[in-house]
């Protein structure tokens, strides 16, 4: 279980996240939806480990996985890229390019790769990896319908191989109503709905998606 309390985090006076309480069930799909600003990437970048709260505590499943918002490559190409600490997985690394349909990609340097190249490939880098918790942060954000397509199908296939639990946050109601067990909407760092997809846009029907 994902158990967090009295998790806040503060710049000088400003309070960009208030979460009193938050409890994810072992191997759900939640997902954050929220504004620009709204405390997504605050409240996923700390349960990575990455950010130290003002105040609070929690507990996560081990190991954790994290994908940030900016995604990057290292030099090299991509199958370079996708083999760094992972070359005892070569064949699982090529069906996965294969099915993210990055194979004709293999051998371009991976720091020319459009935005939404480069989000499939450091997806497909983390999920060569097992965890019990991932956390992703706009995953999708850069990749068209069908790539986003694509890598939502293999968030399926590995949340099923590795029966791990997800927090993803996206600004996509298709995103969200594709892959949510749950919901969670953040607003100014407060957590004001939480429900299926269905419950959350029937309460807030102004919602736009990207
Ligand atoms: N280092 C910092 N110093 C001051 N304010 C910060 C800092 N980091 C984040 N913030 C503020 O915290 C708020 C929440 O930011 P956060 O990145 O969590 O939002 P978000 O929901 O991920 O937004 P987006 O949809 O744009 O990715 C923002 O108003 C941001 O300006
Ligand atoms: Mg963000």
């Amino acid at each position: 279980m994902l158990e967090a309390k009295g998790l806040r985090m503060q710049y000088g006076a400003r309070t960009v996240l208030d979460v009193p309480q938050l409890s994810v069930d072992d191997g759900a799909c939640t997902v954050l939806v929220g504004a620009n600003g709204s405390g997504k990437t605050t409240l996923l970048r700390i349960l990575a480990g990455q950010l130290k709260p003002t105040a609070g505590t929690f507990s996560a499943p081990q190991p954790v996985l994290y994908l940030p918002q900016r995604t990057y490559a290292f030099r090299g190409t991509v199958l370079q890229n996708i083999l760094i600490g992972m070359k005892n997985k070569k064949e699982d690394a090529l069906s996965l390019l294969d099915r993210m349909e990055l194979t004709p990609l293999l051998q371009k340097q991976a720091r020319s790769l459009s935005g939404g190249e480069l989000q499939r490939l450091a997806f497909c880098r983390l999920v060569l990896r097992d965890c019990k918790l991932l956390l992703l942060d706009e995953p999708t954000s850069a990749c068209d319908t069908h790539a986003a397509a694509l890598l939502l199908q293999e968030l399926q296939r590995y949340r099923k191989a590795q029966n791990c639990t997800v927090l993803l946050s996206t600004h996509s109601r298709a995103v969200a109503a594709q892959i949510a067990d749950r919901c969670l909407l953040l607003e100014n760092g407060c957590i004001t709905a939480d429900g299926t997809p269905q419950e959350i846009w029937q309460n807030v029907p102004l919602m736009e998606d990207a």
